[in-house]
């Protein structure tokens, strides 16, 4: 039996948005999701698990701080596995320690990645599907970091939620030329949460209801298409308007709720205006409950993407660690002064903290076990 055990896994970035629970003890969702998993290489959460009599109590600790580990979330987890074991761990207690690969400045959420190191760890005793209703109960994301490649959450429609699972669209393989660059926009304040926010839309907001019933169904078989036949220009655009789409249930949601902030909107202005001077999607946005932009871009053309951020967002700081993965600052290449004339973005202070470029990965493993 597994007494300790590291294991690591992805943080994932959802093209078609998870917004709203329709059951909140099960964390059953009000609309099917679907992310794209990125590479451990760049982004992932390395998690030790341990589990002992020895043990007073559970003790979690995240990047080398201990935390409280009574919370709701972890302990609704631990007591799943806990009636699920039985009585070989009677009396056991676990201690739980996670590190991030990357820099937890950033901002960029990483419990998924946590609780899919959960998920990893426990899969041996209640297999891929089961276990994704324990680590639910951490975050409701967590479930799409269970894969690689391209991910899709259904919803369901059954009340106790057996039919609400994570499954892998297409594999990390099918689409390795799909790349993506985290903007890490300065802003330190923490707005609201995930879960909070969603609990208000789903009370307020009849955009989001709307949003749920009658427009997400079409943009999942879409999506889902677009992944399956590689057309970037309709990936592009599905997770553009989706995420447009998103922010607007925010803002309808009352009190309103505003996760982008203006450097946000110029990111949004910039590869709108970059877009329409190629005459096809070069990239494409998205942005989850926070100022952060994602982009996912195709390999050909990170670089000409890169210049246009570079340019825009200059680096005021650091240059050898402004961009951090698979490429750097110094091979950056300046923008064509004859696209700037034709491109105009409001003037605003403030620029990027730096720039992540990772690509979409595979699932969790083990990788330490005893
Ligand atoms: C905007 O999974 O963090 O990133 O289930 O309450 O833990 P809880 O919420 P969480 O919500 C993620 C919201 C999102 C969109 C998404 O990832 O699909």
């Amino acid at each position: 039996d597994r007494k300790q055990a590291t294991c690591i896994a992805p943080v994932n970035i959802a093209v078609v948005k998870y917004w709203g629970k329709r059951d909140e003890n099960l964390i059953l969702p009000i609309n099917s999701s679907l992310s794209g998993t990125l590479s451990t290489d760049q982004m992932c959460a390395k998690t030790t698990i341990a589990i002992s009599k020895s043990f007073q109590r559970d003790r979690l600790w995240i990047n080398g701080k201990e935390q409280d580990a009574t919370g709701k979330r972890l302990q609704n987890c631990l007591r799943e596995v806990r009636s699920r074991c039985g009585s070989e761990i009677e009396g056991c207690h676990y201690h739980i320690c996670s590190v991030n690969n990357f820099p937890t400045a950033a901002g960029l959420a990483s419990s998924a990645a946590g609780y899919a190191c959960l998920g990893e760890y426990f899969e041996y005793k209640e297999g891929i599907t089961k276990i994704q209703f324990t680590i639910r109960q951490g975050s409701g994301s967590a479930c799409r970091s269970m894969y690689g490649g391209f991910v899709k959450w259904e919803m369901g429609n059954k009340s106790d939620g057996s039919d609400s699972i994570a499954v892998q669209v297409t594999p990390e393989s099918h689409w390795p030329e799909m790349e993506v660059l985290i903007l890490v926009v300065s802003d330190k304040k923490k707005g609201v949460s995930s879960t909070s926010g969603m609990q208000t839309s789903v009370k307020t907001s009849k955009l989001l209801k709307y949003r749920a019933e009658s427009l997400v169904p079409k943009l999942m078989t879409e999506m889902e298409t677009a992944i399956q036949q590689k057309n970037y220009q309709a990936f592009a655009e599905i997770t553009m308007k989706d995420s447009n789409q998103f922010h607007a249930v925010c803002l309808d949601t009352y009190p309103p709720i505003a996760y982008m902030n203006d450097i946000s909107h110029k990111i949004v202005q910039l590869i709108t205006h970059f877009n329409q001077y190629c005459g096809e999607y070069k990239a494409c946005y998205t942005f989850d409950a926070g100022p952060n932009a994602v982009l996912y871009v195709l390999a050909k053309d990170v670089p000409q993407i890169l210049s246009a951020v570079c340019h825009y967002f200059p680096c005021t700081e650091n240059h050898d660690s402004y961009i951090q993965g698979l490429s750097n600052y110094s091979d950056v290449k300046e923008f064509p002064k004859e696209i700037e004339n034709t491109i105009c973005l409001d003037p605003i202070p403030g620029s990027l903290t730096g720039i992540i470029h990772t690509r979409v990965g595979s699932g969790p493993r083990v990788i330490l076990d005893d």
